[in-house]
């Protein structure tokens, strides 16, 4: 069948379609309705059924004859560890894990927060968890203690799971200190901590609260799979929204499985027992899909990569791991292969390694800039895909899907709809756009399985955040176009969202860390364009009057607090003060024009600012911390 009619089938018979792909998963009960639309606009997939995610991810495939198949290949070019586990011994690892946290009181519905570096004990821990139907929310490590702690508050966990420290290039980033900080700010109390302790930067146990990874499982006992309900929520996962409260993204069990089962092979074109490699990060939406959940439901080897795209040693860390370990389809965010460009712009590293197995390259994250996609694909020879998704859908949205059909690729453009998925590009009064014009990108509900059915305890702020400017439509937060063949374009965002090395950030919530220091009056922060990781924020502020301290010295400790509130990976790190903030008469800051005077882009004069004069004031400020260039 052609993609024209797999996604026409997909849309106009939804239950023939997803009920035909639900065969593929193990069901402890069928479903009762494959699209319960029963209550809209919240919908449900495969609602009366009871599945195990553990049981399909892990125990099935040893069931069924994969038990010596590597399901698991740890590669650590950080600490040097290499280590594989076949589908019988993550299925026993995973089954001891359950029995410690179900010792430790954790039963199905509760949640565990598992803050790790890239190890396997990462994954081990969220599949123990969907053994036991706990729901883990994974935070990554690059967030500060009070993100942590912002995300403890919510979820509420019994358990948090937490490795002692991460490895990055630079330095070891102790992580122990920070959950006991965020227990400390958390109104909400985790009864237990379980501690993988690292060698290179073990953690102090707090007493009668702590325990080590190793010591629990010493004693454990396997915990077999526990059935739960198909729209039970088997994850959150926190991501930016527009205020410096994240949103909890909620994800089921029974249309989770059967999406992640299907993209496998229709979108990634993948068989049961390759290879599969997403270098992202578990804390990441990709790292839960594609790391942990989709390569294991479909019987492939799943590969924990803890380093980085260059540096650990070099820029040939990537041709290594796919060379060495046989992956053949690798996936990762274009800001990676900006930066091997940047430090190996002829593949040099690239001819020292058989890629012969190597078929294809999916980038997201971000937008694939045309001249990354043509570096990719003449550099690796193989064909280069870019599909665009987001935390809230958990599988791609918009991609080529070369299972079903490989279509022409257009540069800046991840393809089509994918099927499940009626995207559509609406004006502000909500009627569809003509072809090639820019409009709001949204989906018409009910959205795909898999993508998320509310937000953690908050149906109100999902009814709110997605479903409220358009009855009957999911806003995506993303603005584009579909040109006349039906391809889409994703340009930017309609929110205060930035992209950072494909890291979701909102500057709304930077403003707030800013705002809460003594000196600031007021600020503002944009999303700048940045030639490795698309974008950087970049704040100004205006102090308040009669502050006559050094002002080195206050942008310093503003520097310091986005990283202590937030988190080194905000990458906030260029600030400056300015005498005013332009705004429009009605007093909204233009945070677009600021943009693009920062990006040295030609900008017209908005026409409702009320002083024209500080866009000169702020252009020479931005020049004074690098920006503003006119090329
Ligand atoms: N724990 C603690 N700190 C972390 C961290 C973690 N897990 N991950 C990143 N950080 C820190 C980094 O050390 C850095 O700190 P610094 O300011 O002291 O240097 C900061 O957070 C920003 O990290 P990052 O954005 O990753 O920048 P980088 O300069 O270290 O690396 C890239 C740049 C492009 C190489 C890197 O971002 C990358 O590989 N990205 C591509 C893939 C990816 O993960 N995409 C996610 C979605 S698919
Ligand atoms: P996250 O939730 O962190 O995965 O970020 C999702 C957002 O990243 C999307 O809403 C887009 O703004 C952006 N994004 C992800 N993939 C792509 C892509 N392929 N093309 C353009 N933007 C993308």
């Amino acid at each position: 069948m052609s993609y024209d009619e797999v996604y026409s089938r997909s849309l106009s018979d939804p239950d023939g379609f997803w009920g035909e792909a639900a065969r593929s998963i193990h069901w402890e009960k069928p479903w009762d309705r494959v699209l319960d639309d029963s209550n809209p606009p919240f919908y449900r997939w495969f609602s009366g059924g009871e599945l195990n995610t553990c049981y399909n991810a892990l125990d099935r495939h040893v069931a069924e004859g994969r038990g010596d198949q590597a399901a698991l290949i740890y590669d650590s070019p950080v600490t040097g560890a290499k280590r594989t586990y076949s589908f019988r011994e993550l299925t026993d690892e995973v089954a001891r894990f359950a029995g410690v946290l179900a010792g430790l009181g954790v039963t199905k519905g509760d949640r565990v927060i598992v803050y790790m570096p890239m190890v396997p004990e990462a994954p081990i821990s969220m599949l123990a968890c969907a053994r036991l139907g706990a729901i883990h929310s994974v935070v990554f490590g690059g967030f500060s203690s009070k993100e942590l702690a912002t995300r403890i508050d919510d979820a509420k966990p019994k358990v948090i799971v937490a490795g002692s420290c991460g490895i990055e290039p630079n330095r070891v980033v102790e992580y122990k200190p920070l959950v006991d900080q965020a227990i400390e700010l958390s109104s909400h109390k985790p009864e237990h901590c379980v501690l993988l302790q690292r060698e290179q930067g073990p953690g102090t146990l707090v007493a009668d609260r702590d325990l080590s990874w190793e010591e629990a499982m010493a004693g454990a006992e396997p915990h077999p799979c526990v059935p739960v309900a198909a729209t039970d929520p088997l994850y959150i996962l926190y991501t930016s929204g527009t205020t410096g409260v994240p949103k909890g993204v909620v994800r089921d069990n029974g249309g989770h499985a059967v999406a992640m089962h299907w993209s496998m092979k229709n979108v990634y074109d993948m068989e049961p027992g390759e290879v599969f490699w997403a270098a992202s990060d578990v804390g990441w939406v990709v790292g839960h899909s594609y790391i942990v959940y989709a390569p294991l439901l479909y019987g492939c080897t799943t590969v924990v990569y803890e380093g980085k795209p260059v540096g650990t040693p070099d820029a040939g860390a990537f041709w290594r791991v796919i060379s060495e370990h046989k992956v053949s389809v690798m996936f990762t965010a274009p800001t990676a292969f900006r930066a091997i460009k940047r430090v190996d712009s002829q593949g040099e590293f690239l001819r020292k390694y058989d890629m012969s197995h190597y078929r294809t390259l999916f980038l997201a994250g971000e937008r694939c800039d045309p001249d990354t996609l043509r570096w990719a694909e003449e550099m690796l020879e193989v064909p280069v895909i870019d599909h665009w998704w987001q935390t809230e859908t958990g599988w791609a949205i918009a991609a080529n899907c070369i299972g079903i059909e490989k279509l022409p690729v257009k540069p800046g453009s991840p393809t089509k709809a994918v099927p499940g998925y009626d995207v559509q590009i609406l004006d502000a009064e909500g009627n569809e756009q003509p072809s090639g014009e820019f409009g709001r990108i949204m989906i018409k509900l009910p959205l795909a399985p898999g993508c998320l059915p509310t937000l953690w305890q908050n149906d109100e702020r999902y009814r709110d955040s997605y479903l409220s400017s358009q009855p009957g439509y999911y806003l995506t937060g993303d603005a584009g176009l579909k040109d006349e063949d039906g391809y889409l374009f994703i340009m930017s965002r309609i929110d205060d969202i930035i992209n950072v090395a494909g890291h979701r950030l909102s500057t709304g919530g930077m403003e707030e860390v800013l705002s809460s220091h003594a000196d600031v009056a007021e600020c503002a922060v944009i999303g700048a364009a940045d030639k490795l990781k698309g974008e950087l924020p970049v704040g100004m502020v205006v102090l308040k009057d009669g502050v006559d301290r050094d002002v080195q010295e206050i942008l310093e400790e503003l520097i310091a607090l986005v990283r202590a509130k937030i988190g080194p990976v905000a990458a906030f790190k260029k600030v400056t003060v300015v005498e005013r903030l332009p705004k429009t008469r009605s007093g909204k800051i233009l945070r677009g024009t600021m943009k693009r005077i920062a990006d040295g882009e030609d900008y017209k004069m908005p026409a409702t600012i009320d002083h024209p004069a500080i866009l000169g004031e702020i252009e020479e400020a931005l020049k004074g911390i690098g920006y503003a260039k006119r090329e």
